[in-house]
Formats: structure tokens, C-alpha cells, sequence
């Protein structure tokens, strides 16, 4: 059997994932107070000491590397390498007491020779879910691991027999189709989870746990650790009409390999305009029920 590889980069960041979930957990338990950053899009005291804790811990151990936080942390980004931080991904989970949350952190390299425009790399992610003490690491050609083993995408072939998840911004509700692909994907699957967590929903594409995810609005702190994991756990990444996936791209299809000509398939099926499954509006719902209960 070979020997796991030596992961220096995750393993370093592994070690302030914990210490910061561990301050998550903290938190968790005493309860925190909730602001508003937007509409329904929350923070609480919880994210900003976690960030200000892995800023600290990253300038530490990696001086050269930049820090791209969610929380506002803009810290050496025009170097060779960056993070990404999502302090605490699933902030309106944490504040409910509902106990899906994570952190996420996630190292683009961009080569000082690289065009403008050329893709940058993702070499490292690390995902901690601090109440399942699950720790999700990848590094660029290295594998993915789940507290150490090795993790891989599913072998579920078809739409029909998977399970899919999914997220729903937390801004411009009004202005967003997503609820159209959840029913549409939920009545062609073995449904669809919405769990609150967009970097635990690709650490979960890419250990099996579902087969894929999409969502419409994220952001490189939610998706760069995650694409790692995905990449390196054998999954694809793209965007819903397959084009590459890149740290700035806001629509995000994350498959097994095997389900993604399908799904890409379905996504251009739906934004072509074809009605796939019908079902009834409430109105039409209520109506039957009402002449069944006459009869
Ligand atoms: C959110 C979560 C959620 C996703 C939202 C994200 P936050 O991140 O990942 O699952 O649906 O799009 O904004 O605000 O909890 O860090
Ligand atoms: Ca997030
Ligand atoms: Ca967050």
C-alpha cells in the first residue's frame, strides 16, 4: 500500500482550522448575538474572532501568503499566494443552534508569469466541521482526506439514483431561479438536501456523502477549499454550462464525474425554458382536494 502523502501546506492549516473551530464550538455553546449584514444574510461575534484568529495564525506560519477574509480581511493579496478564509461557514445554522457549520480556508498560488486572464491554481483547502470533528484536506495533486484517510467522489451514475444538495442566496432573494432547479432536480432524484453549509456541501460531494451540489451566488471563501477537496477526491467543477470553474465564478456545479454530462444536460434543459415535470400550484392543489372531499 503507498504511504499517505505528506501534506505540509494543509497540514499547517489544519492545525489553525481546528483552534479556530474549537473558539466556534465555544461560542456555539454560550450562544452569541445576531446582526444583519444584508436582508437576511447574518454575522455574529463568532465569525469575526474566528477571522481574526486564523489572520493571526496564517501571518504566522505563512508571512509571505496574503489573507482574503470574509469578515473584511484584505492583508498582502497582491503576493504569489492567498487565502481565502470563511471563518464560519453556515452562519445562520450557527445562530439557530442548528448544528451544520464549518471552517473553511482554501490557498490560490497565481505564478508571477501568469497572463491576465490565465487561471490561477488552487493548491490547498482545509474544511473543519467542529461539532463532527471532521477534518477535510486536500492539496493539489496530492489527494483529498477525511481526518487523514482518503476520501472519493461517489460511483452513482445516474440523476435518478442520487443525492444532491444545494443553497439559496442570502441576498437578491427576489432575483434568483433556484427554487425551479430544486423542484425540478428533487422530483428527478432521491432529493435534494439544503443544509446551510456551501463548504461543507463540496467536502461532502467529495467524500460521497451526496453526488453533487450547485448553487448560484458563492464566493471564492466558500468554494476554494471546497474545489480542492472536489478536484482531488476525483469530482469535477465547473460552471452550470460547463465552463471551467475559477475562484471569482459565482455559479458553481460540483459533480461526481459521473452525473456531470447529465446534470449539465438538465441545466441547459431548465434555462432553455422546458417545463420537465409539472406540478400543481396551490390554488389548483386545493381545488382538487376540495372537489375529492365533495365527492
Ligand atoms: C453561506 C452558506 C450557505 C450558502 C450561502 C452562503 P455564510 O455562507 O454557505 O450554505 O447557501 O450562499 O453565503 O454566510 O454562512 O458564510
Ligand atoms: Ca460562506
Ligand atoms: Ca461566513
Amino acid at each position: 500500500m503507498s504511504a499517505t502523502p505528506d501534506l505540509a501546506i494543509a497540514s499547517q492549516a489544519s492545525v489553525i482550522a481546528r483552534e479556530a473551530g474549537a473558539l466556534l464550538r465555544d461560542y456555539y455553546a454560550q450562544g452569541v448575538t445576531t446582526e444583519y449584514k444584508g436582508d437576511v444574510d447574518l454575522v455574529t461575534e463568532a465569525d469575526r474572532a474566528s477571522e481574526k484568529l486564523i489572520v493571526q495564525r496564517l501571518h504566522e506560519a505563512f508571512p509571505a501568503h496574503g489573507v482574503y477574509g470574509e469578515e473584511g480581511t484584505r492583508s498582502n493579496i497582491d503576493g504569489e499566494y492567498r487565502w481565502y478564509v470563511d471563518p464560519l461557514d453556515g452562519t445562520t445554522n450557527f445562530a439557530h443552534g442548528f448544528p451544520v457549520f464549518c471552517v473553511s480556508m482554501g490557498l490560490e498560488r497565481r505564478a508571477p508569469s501568469l497572463a491576465a486572464g490565465q487561471d490561477e491554481e488552487i493548491v490547498a483547502g482545509v474544511v473543519y466541521d467542529p461539532l463532527r470533528d471532521e477534518l477535510f484536506t486536500a492539496e493539489k495533486g496530492k489527494g483529498a482526506y477525511l481526518n487523514g484517510a482518503p476520501i472519493h467522489v461517489s460511483h452513482i451514475a445516474h440523476l435518478a439514483e442520487a443525492l444532491l444538495a444545494t443553497g439559496f442566496p442570502s441576498r437578491k432573494r427576489h432575483d434568483n431561479p433556484n427554487i425551479h432547479f430544486y423542484q425540478q432536480f428533487t422530483l428527478r432524484s432521491h432529493g435534494v438536501r439544503r443544509a446551510g453549509s456551501a463548504a461543507l456541501d463540496l467536502a461532502y460531494t467529495a467524500c460521497g456523502r451526496v453526488d453533487a451540489f450547485w448553487e448560484f451566488n458563492l464566493n471564492p471563501w466558500d468554494t476554494s477549499a471546497g474545489a480542492a477537496l472536489v478536484v482531488e477526491a476525483g469530482g469535477t467543477m465547473s460552471g452550470f454550462d460547463g465552463s471551467p470553474f475559477r475562484l471569482d465564478s459565482k455559479e458553481v456545479l460540483a459533480t461526481n464525474g459521473l452525473l456531470r454530462d447529465e446534470l449539465l444536460g438538465f441545466f441547459a434543459e431548465m434555462f432553455a425554458g422546458h417545463v420537465l415535470e409539472d406540478i400543481p400550484t396551490p390554488a389548483e392543489f386545493a381545488a382538487r382536494r376540495a372537489q375529492r372531499g365533495a365527492s
